[in-house]
């Protein structure tokens, strides 16, 4: 019976091919297309809400909580405006993300407003079972805090979350919970790679700063999407794809995303971070973390438990050319490195610190230090002998405070030249060359490599348009 079946498909399979062949090269031929008058209506049935079958509670989805962690501490903050300071005055209530943790859900968004203050504001949470309907009375009024995230309760049954600021009002397309269910982070240190905004092209940039924080012990990386070229996304991807990171796409309403938006990413990946990495670096992805003296894991062991904030020093390092902007070859991958290629700099400075923190012990994030430390942790700033931060600071005019070199001057600034250590740079050269050359190297189709069975009904085509060579 079965050797029967395995027989028969198969040859009814290849019949069907060729029949099909067969008339499709029939009615090329023929240029009078034969049709009837009448023109046929077809149904086509909504699948109405009250068709949905009813939804199932999981087990991890079976809880209720009646007051948000650290309530009366967030409300404090909120008072001393904690987070109020950026923002564009016009910002919609759009939806990013809503993280699920044990006892609260937290919904970031890209609004930002200082206007009429944001922060502190009514919100209403909103609760969305499986099939997308509102669970009647699981409206929950919180408030903004920090700027662009509001803290909501957990629902037994809600599948979905969206917000409102008013009771009545339609709320927004709800959105799905990303997990922060873990007992303990998955990871030991995550990395948030700043705001991605502007065309020009990032990703070798990226590749190195991946490359390198890897490389020092860091295994998740945060990135905030505003807009973004395509080579750069193909980098993203690939460090997704790999799980090496997580990438937000946001969407606002304004034509061009550029400046203003620190606040919407800081808080996004603040969150998206809690639960899912122990420790987090709050950097921009022209910052690398150089721990000198020990491997950086190791110094936050010697540490001991109860540390849940570092600050780091920084110095700029002069960027005198900007990245390469397309994909030729490996080799010009390799040649520009800037770890290898840029050394004028100064003595690191605690004036524009950059911290690393738990995430589960502090309230809040912002660029250069975190608020709300958890009682009883204590904040280390780390010597300059230990770690600090090279920041390669591009000096072209087309970006932001690129006249640095003539403030440092103006101020007296010493300048040095530096070097790394050719171990480390030779493996940062051959990793950032390893994961560009995985996506970017690629070769044409041959003709000659299409298979037998395509040769007559594809081969023709690919020919003719290009596809092959
Ligand atoms: C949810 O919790 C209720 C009450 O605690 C319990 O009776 C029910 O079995 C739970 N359901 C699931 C799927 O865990
Ligand atoms: C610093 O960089 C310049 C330009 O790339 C190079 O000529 C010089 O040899 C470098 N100096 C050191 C100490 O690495
Ligand atoms: C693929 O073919 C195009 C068009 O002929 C050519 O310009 C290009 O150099 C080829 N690419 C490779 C990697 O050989």
């Amino acid at each position: 019976m079965y050797s029967y079946k395995y027989i028969f498909l198969p040859t009814a399979l290849i019949i069907f091919i060729f029949t099909f062949d067969y008339f499709n090269n029939q009615k090329a031929e023929s240029s009078e297309l034969l049709t009837d008058k009448v023109v046929y209506v077809d149904d086509v049935f909504i699948h109405e809400k009250k068709d949905f079958s009813k939804c199932r509670v999981e087990s991890w989805n079976n809880k209720t909580t009646w007051e948000i962690p650290r309530i009366a501490k967030l409300k404090l903050l909120t008072e001393h405006g904690v987070t109020k300071s950026e923002g564009l005055n016009d910002g919609e209530l759009r939806l990013i993300s809503a993280f699920l943790y044990e006892n609260e859900i937290v919904v970031t968004t890209s609004r930002q407003r200082t206007d009429k203050p944001q922060l502190g504001t009514p919100v209403f949470c909103r609760y969305f079972d499986c099939n997308r309907v509102e669970i009647p009375g699981s409206m929950y009024k919180s408030f903004f805090f920090p700027l662009t995230s509001v803290h909501c309760l957990r629902k037994a049954g809600a599948s979905f979350i969206s917000l409102s600021l008013a009771e009545n009002e339609q709320p927004q397309v709800p959105i799905p919970f990303i997990h922060r269910l873990f007992k303990n982070p998955p990871n030991e240190l995550g990395v948030c790679g700043g705001q991605i905004y502007g065309l020009d092209a990032k990703w070798m940039q990226i590749a190195e700063f991946v490359e390198h924080h890897k490389l020092i012990g860091a295994n998740m990386f945060y990135f905030s999407v505003f807009e973004i070229d395509e080579m750069t996304r193909i980098v993203l991807n690939e460090y997704e794809r790999s799980g090496f990171a997580e990438v937000s796409m946001i969407n606002t309403e304004y034509t061009n995303a550029a400046m203003m938006r620190h606040m919407v990413q800081i808080h996004e990946c603040f969150y998206r971070a809690r639960q899912h990495s122990k420790w987090l670096l709050n950097i921009d992805h022209d910052e690398f973390l150089i721990p000198t003296k020990m491997p950086i894991l190791k110094y936050i062991e010697s540490l001991g438990d109860k540390t849940a904030e570092l600050i780091f020093s920084m110095r700029r390092i002069a960027k005198f050319k900007e990245s390469l902007e397309n994909y030729n070859n490996i080799q010009e991958v390799s040649n520009d490195i800037q770890a290898i290629n840029y050394n004028l700099t100064h003595e690191p400075t605690y004036g524009s610190p950059k911290v690393m923190v738990r995430p589960d012990k502090v309230d809040a994030i912002l660029l250069h230090w975190s608020y709300g430390l958890e009682p009883g942790y204590k904040t280390i700033v780390v010597p300059k002998n230990v770690a600090f931060l090279n920041h390669y600071r591009t000096i072209s005019p087309k970006f932001l405070w690129s006249n640095f070199i003539e403030t440092l001057i103006k101020q007296k600034t010493k300048f040095i030249h530096v070097t790394l250590r050719e171990k480390y740079v030779e493996k940062l050269r051959e990793n950032v060359i390893q994961i560009l050359g995985y996506v970017f190297e690629k070769h044409n189709v041959t003709c000659d490599n299409i298979p037998i069975s395509l040769q007559r009904s594809t081969k023709p085509y690919l020919v003719k348009s290009g596809i092959c060579k």
